[in-house]
């Protein structure tokens, strides 16, 4: 059912440390993100938005305020895994060097609870590696270190197109890429949500990356999400000086997204 709530964050806070060392990584941050939206996470680096996606991948629990997953609390990960993925921005560390990159593929399946027939997962594999335009023959017995980044990040993508997770989380998944790989990933973050009807968050530190993807953008600035909207409210009318920051950091190849 679209429109559904998928993420709900009421006041939630997350702390590293004791005492006067006390980091305060997210602070009094509350959101809805609804089925099938598109929600970019934007801010410089340090803000808090890499705990904000461990939070929703259930790796941190919020030290304050609630956060449910379709209205519960996660309270067993491996079933949260069933339905929410991550990709993060070294895909180098998500794969080990010794295996095969097809095997890794087929392997990543163990994490659903209906693992699928041999069979069907082969034909899932090829399906996901057609889907970010590899051909299955192009990487049989191939390793990662035999790949480039790009390509490396184009499996990752593979692995969440084979395993169709009701909701994705993309930690900055194209800052270690160059410009044409990373207009094919924003390309395949739309792929799926339009051909799967996946939720996505997508993280980024730039807004024109987000503007071009997003159906609603957060921005964060020192553990606090400072303004959320649409991505033309906030890109035309910023409300927050932070935002009006973030948008004259945009490198210019991102700025001609942002029609004035
Ligand atoms: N496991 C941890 N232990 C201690 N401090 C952490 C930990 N994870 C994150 N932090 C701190 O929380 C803040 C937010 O980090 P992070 O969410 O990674 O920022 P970013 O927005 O760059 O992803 C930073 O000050 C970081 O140093
Ligand atoms: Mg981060």
């Amino acid at each position: 059912m679209p429109n559904d709530i998928v993420f709900s964050a009421k006041n939630i806070n997350k702390f590293f440390g004791q005492g006067k060392k006390t980091v305060c990584a997210v602070n009094d941050v509350s959101f809805d993100i609804a089925d099938e939206e598109i929600v970019s996470i934007v801010g410089g680096s340090g803000c808090g938005k890499s705990v904000l996606a461990k939070i929703m991948l259930g790796l941190y629990k919020p030290d304050s305020g609630s956060f449910l997953y379709r209205n519960k609390e996660i309270t067993n990960t491996r079933d949260h895994w069933n339905d929410v993925q991550s990709v993060f921005q070294d895909p180098f560390g998500c794969f080990n060097q010794f295996f095969s990159i097809r095997s890794q593929l087929k392997d990543a399946f163990g994490i659903l609870k209906d693992k699928p027939s041999k069979q069907e997962i082969e034909q899932r594999v090829d399906d996901a590696l057609l889907a970010v335009n590899v051909k299955p023959a192009d990487i049989e017995g191939k390793y990662p270190f035999e790949l480039s980044g790009g390509q490396m990040q184009r499996m990752l993508l593979a692995r969440i197109f084979a395993l169709k997770p009701k909701v994705l989380i993309a930690d900055e998944p194209t800052s270690m890429v160059d410009a044409c790989v990373r207009a094919n990933i924003l390309d395949y973050l739309m792929k799926l949500k339009v051909d799967l009807g996946m939720t996505i968050v997508f993280i980024t530190h730039d807004i024109g990356l987000a503007y071009y993807v997003s159906d609603r953008i957060f921005i964060m600035h020192e553990s606090k999400i400072v303004e959320a909207g649409k991505p033309e409210e906030v890109t035309q009318h910023p409300k927050s000086q932070h935002t009006v920051r973030l948008l004259e950091d945009i490198p210019d190849i991102n700025r001609e997204w942002i029609k004035k």
